[in-house]
C-alpha cells in the first residue's frame, strides 16, 4: 500500500478590500502636468486612482480590509487568526510593524509582522504564510497588502506620478488537510526570486522626503521577461499549461504588461482580472484588491485554478498557483 500523502494546504476562505474615498482622475492629474488622459490610458490602461486623505494611515487601510475579509470568511472570533502579515512599502511607522497594530485592532492572536518586497509583497507574504501554516506555526493567517504609495510620489514627475494609487486588500488562509494532489483546494505551489543588482531601476532612497525613482522602460522589460519565466516555473512544477488556468490575477502595474502576460500564458484577456484601470498600481495591495474584486462580482469561485504573479522593486518577483 502506498503511504498516505496527505498534506496541509493553505485554503483561501475570505477576502476584503478598502479603497480611500478620494478618486483622482487622469484629467485632474494632467491639469497640472505635461501629460494627458489619452496618454495615460493608452500607455498604461489607467483612468483613475484612489488617494488616501492626510489622516488615513496604512494601518487604517489594512484594518478595514482585514475586517471585511473576516466577515467574508465567517470568522466571528478574531482570536482564531493567529498570524498577520502585512506586505507594505509604506508602513505607518518605521516601527512597530503595521501588522502588529492591525493584530491589535482586530483582536487577532499569535504573531504579526510586516514584509517588504514592494509590488511583489503580496505574493511573498502569501508564500511565507503558506510555509508557516504548513510547518504548524499557525492555523489561520490574515495576509494583507496595504499601501499609501502616493505619499512616495513626486507629483511633478510625469513618468511615475500617473502610475500609482493607494488601497488595501486582505485574504484569510486556513490550514486544511488535503490529499496532496492538484485537486486540493489551497496554495498548490509558489516561487519567489530577487536580484538586488537591479536596485537602481526602481527605488526610493532613505533621505527625508525621498520619492520614487524609476526607469520605466527597463522595469517594463524585466517585468514581462521575469513574470513570464516565474509563471512558467510554477506551471511546470505542476505539469500544467497556461490554458489550464481559470483565471490569471496579476499585479496591476500596466495593462500592456498584463496583456503580454496573458498572451504568454495563452489566456484571453477575458480570463484575467483587471483592476489597473480603476485602482492604478497599488503595489503590494494590487493582487488582493483584484482577488476581492473577482470574488465580489462572482467571477472567482471555489474550485477554480488561478495564478497570481508580480514583479516589483528590488527587483523582486514571484508567482503562485492556487485552487480556490
Ligand atoms: O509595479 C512595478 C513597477 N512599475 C512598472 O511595472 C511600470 C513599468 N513601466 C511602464 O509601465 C512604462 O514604461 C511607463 C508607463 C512608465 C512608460 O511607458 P513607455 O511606453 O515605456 O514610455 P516611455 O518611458 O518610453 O516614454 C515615451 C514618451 C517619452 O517622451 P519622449 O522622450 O519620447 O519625448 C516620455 O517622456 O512619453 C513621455 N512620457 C509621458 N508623456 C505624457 C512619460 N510619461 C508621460 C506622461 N504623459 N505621464
Amino acid at each position: 500500500m502506498p503511504a498516505s500523502s496527505s498534506k496541509i494546504r493553505s485554503v483561501l476562505i475570505g477576502t476584503g478590500a478598502y479603497l480611500p474615498q478620494r478618486i483622482l482622475t487622469n484629467r485632474e492629474l494632467a491639469a497640472s502636468l505635461d501629460s494627458s488622459d489619452e496618454w495615460i490610458r493608452q500607455r498604461t490602461g489607467i483612468s483613475q486612482r484612489h488617494v488616501s486623505s492626510d489622516s488615513e494611515t496604512t494601518t487604517d487601510l489594512a484594518t478595514r480590509a482585514a475586517k471585511q475579509a473576516m466577515v467574508n470568511a465567517g470568522i466571528r472570533d478574531p482570536s482564531q487568526i493567529d498570524l498577520v502579515i502585512v506586505a507594505t512599502t509604506t508602513p505607518t511607522d518605521v516601527f512597530p510593524a503595521t501588522a502588529t497594530m492591525v493584530q491589535h485592532f482586530i483582536g487577532a492572536s499569535g504573531f504579526a509582522f510586516d514584509l517588504q518586497a514592494v509590488c511583489s509583497g503580496f505574493v511573498y507574504a502569501l508564500s511565507v504564510a503558506d510555509s508557516l501554516l504548513q510547518s504548524g506555526s499557525a492555523k489561520t493567517a490574515l495576509v494583507i497588502g496595504a499601501e499609501n504609495f502616493t505619499r512616495l510620489l513626486d507629483w511633478t514627475d510625469r513618468g511615475t506620478c500617473v502610475l500609482f494609487g493607494d488601497g488595501a486588500g486582505a485574504v484569510i488562509v486556513r490550514a486544511e488537510a488535503g490529499k496532496g494532489d492538484q485537486s486540493d483546494r489551497g496554495i498548490l505551489t509558489s516561487f519567489l526570486h530577487s536580484d538586488g543588482s537591479l536596485r537602481d531601476i526602481l527605488y526610493t532612497d532613505g533621505s527625508p522626503g525621498a520619492r520614487v525613482k524609476m526607469e520605466g522602460k527597463e522595469v517594463f522589460r524585466h517585468a514581462t521577461e521575469k513574470m513570464a519565466a516565474v509563471a512558467e516555473e510554477a506551471l511546470d512544477s505542476l505539469g500544467l499549461q497556461g490554458s489550464d488556468l481559470d483565471w490569471l490575477v496579476p499585479h496591476q502595474a500596466n495593462l500592456r504588461i498584463i496583456e503580454a502576460m496573458a498572451k504568454k500564458l495563452n489566456l484571453p484577456l477575458s480570463k484575467v482580472i483587471v483592476t489597473v484601470d480603476k485602482h492604478a498600481n497599488t503595489s503590494a495591495a494590487s493582487i488582493p484588491l483584484a482577488l476581492h474584486a473577482g470574488f465580489s462580482d462572482g467571477r472567482l469561485k471555489p474550485g477554480q485554478l488561478i495564478m497570481v504573479e508580480a514583479l516589483g522593486g528590488g527587483l523582486t518577483w514571484g508567482s503562485a498557483i492556487i485552487r480556490l
